[in-house]
C-alpha cells in the first residue's frame, strides 16, 4: 500500500530493511552528504534517512576541483565525525578512486574500514557491471552496498568532463545494464547520478533497490544531495539539478563582516560575553599576576582607591 508523501519519519534507526521497506511501500527516502559531526546532526535531527560521507569532501572540503586525490583515510576519518553526530541516519562510506579497482581483497579490505573503524552502516561504490563481481564479494562479507551509476565522477576523465550520461539509446541501455548487474550483484540501494529522467524512472521500475537520483528527474526512490550545495554554501557552482534551500553562504559573510566591525569598534564582546573581575579575597601588592602592578583591592571589605601603581 502506499503510504502518504511527506509523512514525518520515524525516529527509530533507518536500516538495510527499513530502506527496502520505503521501497516498497512507495515512501520517498532522503539522503544528503554529511562530512564532520555538527552537519551530521543537524540534518539527521532534521530527518534526512541516509548520510553519505560522499568523496565530494575532496571538492567542498579539501578545494580540490575533482574527487580523485581522496584517500580511504580520509574518508574514514570523516565518517568517524559524522557518526559521532548521528542518532537515526543510515550512513554510508563512499570508497573512493581507486580503492576497489586493485584486487578483491583490497576492496574488501577498505570496505571493512568504513564499518569497522568509520562507524559507517554500508559502502558505496562507482561503477556498473565492472564493479559486480566486487560489489558481489563486498555484500557476501556481510557488508552492504550502494551502487551508483550513470555520471560517476571518479571517471571524469573518461567521460570528457562531468558530462550527462545515457542521451543516446546505446548510451542508455548501457546504463540500463549496468544499473541491472549491480542491483543483481546484490546491492541493497543505487545512485543514479545526472542521465535524462525516462531513463531513471526505466531503471527505478526494473530494479527491486531503492534508486537514489541526483540530477536524474523526480521519478527516483528517492533524492541526494550535497549538503554544501542544498545549504548554499557553494557560491560559484549552480549546477541545473541543485536546488537551494538556503543561503548560507551570503548570510556567514554578513555574520562575519559584522563581527569584523565590532571588534574593530570595540562594540564586542560587552560585559555579557566577558567574565569580569578577579574575585580579591585579601589582595595585597604580592598576590598580583602581573609584573609591576597591584590586584584592585576588593572595595567591599576594604575601602579605598580601587585600582593604582604599586611603587
Ligand atoms: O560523493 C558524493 O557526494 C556523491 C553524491 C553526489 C552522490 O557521490
Amino acid at each position: 500500500m502506499t503510504k502518504p508523501k511527506g509523512t514525518l519519519p520515524s525516529t527509530k534507526p533507518v536500516t538495510v530493511p527499513t530502506l527496502r521497506a520505503m521501497k516498497r511501500a512507495g515512501e520517498r527516502i532522503t539522503m544528503v552528504t554529511a562530512y564532520d559531526a555538527t552537519f551530521a546532526r543537524l540534518l539527521d535531527e532534521s530527518g534526512v534517512d541516509m548520510l553519505l560521507v560522499g568523496d565530494s569532501l575532496g571538492m567542498v572540503v579539501q578545494g580540490l576541483d575533482s574527487t580523485l586525490p581522496v584517500t580511504v583515510d580520509e574518508i574514514v576519518y570523516h565518517c568517524r565525525a559524522v557518526a559521532r553526530g548521528t542518532q537515526r541516519a543510515h550512513i554510508v562510506g563512499d570508497m573512493p578512486f581507486m580503492s576497489w579497482q586493485i584486487s578483491p581483497e583490497d576492496a574488501l579490505r577498505n570496505a571493512a574500514r568504513f564499518l569497522s573503524t568509520g562507524g559507517a552502516h554500508s559502502v558505496k561504490l562507482e561503477g556498473g557491471r565492472n564493479a559486480a563481481g566486487t560489489i558481489e564479494r563486498i555484500v557476501n562479507a556481510g557488508i552492504p552496498v550502494v551502487g551508483h551509476v550513470g555520471l560517476t565522477p571518479q571517471s571524469v576523465h573518461a567521460m570528457g568532463g562531468f558530462r550527462v550520461q545515457g542521451k543516446t539509446e546505446d548510451a542508455a541501455a548501457r546504463v540500463f545494464d549496468d544499473a541491472r548487474a549491480v542491483a543483481d550483484a546484490g546491492a541493497f540501494a543505487l545512485v543514479l547520478e545526472g542521465i535524462p529522467s525516462d531513463l531513471a524512472a526505466a531503471i527505478t521500475d526494473a530494479v527491486a533497490i531503492p534508486t537514489i537520483g541526483i540530477g536524474a528527474g523526480p521519478s527516483c526512490d528517492g533524492q541526494v544531495l550535497v549538503c554544501y550545495d542544498l545549504l548554499g554554501l557553494t557560491p560559484d557552482l549552480r549546477p541545473k539539478f541543485v536546488k537551494r534551500y538556503a543561503e548560507w553562504f551570503e548570510e556567514g559573510k554578513r555574520a562575519a563582516a559584522r563581527y569584523c566591525e565590532e571588534v574593530r569598534s570595540g562594540a564586542f564582546p560587552t560585559d555579557e560575553y566577558a567574565f569580569g573581575q578577579v574575585r580579591r579575597e585579601d589582595a595585597g601588592p604580592s598576590a598580583s599576576p602581573l609584573p609591576g602592578t597591584s590586584l584592585p583591592s576588593n572595595p567591599e571589605r576594604r575601602p579605598g582607591p580601587a585600582y593604582g601603581p604599586v611603587a
